[in-house]
C-alpha cells in the first residue's frame, strides 16, 4: 500500500527494514542497546554493526544515554540504507508532560541530522505509538507539521506504518495538504 501526500512525501504500509532510503529512523530507547518493536526489527535485519556503533556512541557522546527528543546516526549495517538514525520518542504520561514537544523534537532532530549527513531520502516509523503509548491519532497532526517544515529539504520523506489500521488512520487524519 502506497500513497503520496505530495511529490516528496510518501506513506507506506509495511516493514521499514525493507524500505530503501538514505536514512532509516529507529524508535529507540535511551540506552541505544536495542529492544522490541521496530528497534528489535532494525537491529535484527541490520546485524551487529549497528549495536557496535551504538555502544561506541554510549562510550563517547552520550554516556548517560540518549535523551528523549534527540537523535544520533550509525551505520545501517545490512539494511538498504546509508544510515540508521536513532531517536527516542516520549513515553506517554497523559499528555501534559511535554510529550507533544518531545515527539516533534524526535522527528525534527532526525530530519536535521539526516539533512546534515547529505541524505536525500529518509524513512520513519510511527515513533512512540507502540510500547511508549503515545495515542496514534494525536501523533498525526504533529508528524504532518514537522514533515511539512522539512519536505523541501528532501527528495523523499517516507512514513512507514506497520499495521493497515495505522496506515488507514494516518491517511484519514493527515493534515499535510492544509496550508
Ligand atoms: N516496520 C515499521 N514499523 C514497525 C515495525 C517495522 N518492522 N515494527 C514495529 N513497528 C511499529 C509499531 O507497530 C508501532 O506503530 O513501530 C511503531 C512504534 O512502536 P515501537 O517499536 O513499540 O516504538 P515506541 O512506541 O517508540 O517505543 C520504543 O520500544 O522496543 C522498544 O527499544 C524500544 O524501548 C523502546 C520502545
Amino acid at each position: 500500500m502506497t500513497s503520496f501526500l505530495s511529490d516528496r512525501v510518501l506513506v507506506l504500509q509495511g516493514d521499514i527494514t525493507r524500505v530503501q532510503a538514505d536514512a532509516i529512523v529507529n524508535a529507540a530507547n535511551s540506552t541505544l542497546m536495542g529492544g522490541g518493536g521496530v528497534d528489535g526489527a532494525i537491529h535484527r535485519a541490520g546485524g551487529p554493526a549497528i549495536l557496535e556503533a551504538c555502544e561506541e556512541i554510549r562510550r563517547t557522546i552520550w554516556p548517560e544515554g540518549l535523551p528523549p527528543g534527540k537523535a544520533v546516526a550509525t551505520t545501517a549495517g545490512r539494511l538498504p540504507a546509508r544510515y540508521v538514525i536513532h531517536t527516542v520518542g516520549p513515553i506517554w504520561r497523559g499528555g501534559k508532560q511535554g510529550e507533544d514537544e518531545l515527539l516533534v523534537s524526535a522527528y525534527r532532530e532526525s530530519l536535521k541530522l539526516a539533512y546534515e549527513l547529505g541524505c536525500k531520502s529518509i524513512a520513519f516509523p510511527a515513533i512512540s505509538t507502540g510500547v511508549y503509548g503515545f495515542p496514534f491519532e494525536r501523533s498525526v497532526p504533529l508528524v504532518c507539521s514537522v514533515v511539512r517544515e522539512w519536505a523541501a529539504s528532501f527528495e523523499k520523506i517516507i512514513l512507514v506504518f506497520f499495521s493497515q489500521r495505522d496506515y488507514d488512520l494516518f491517511l484519514s487524519l493527515q493534515t499535510f495538504e492544509e496550508a
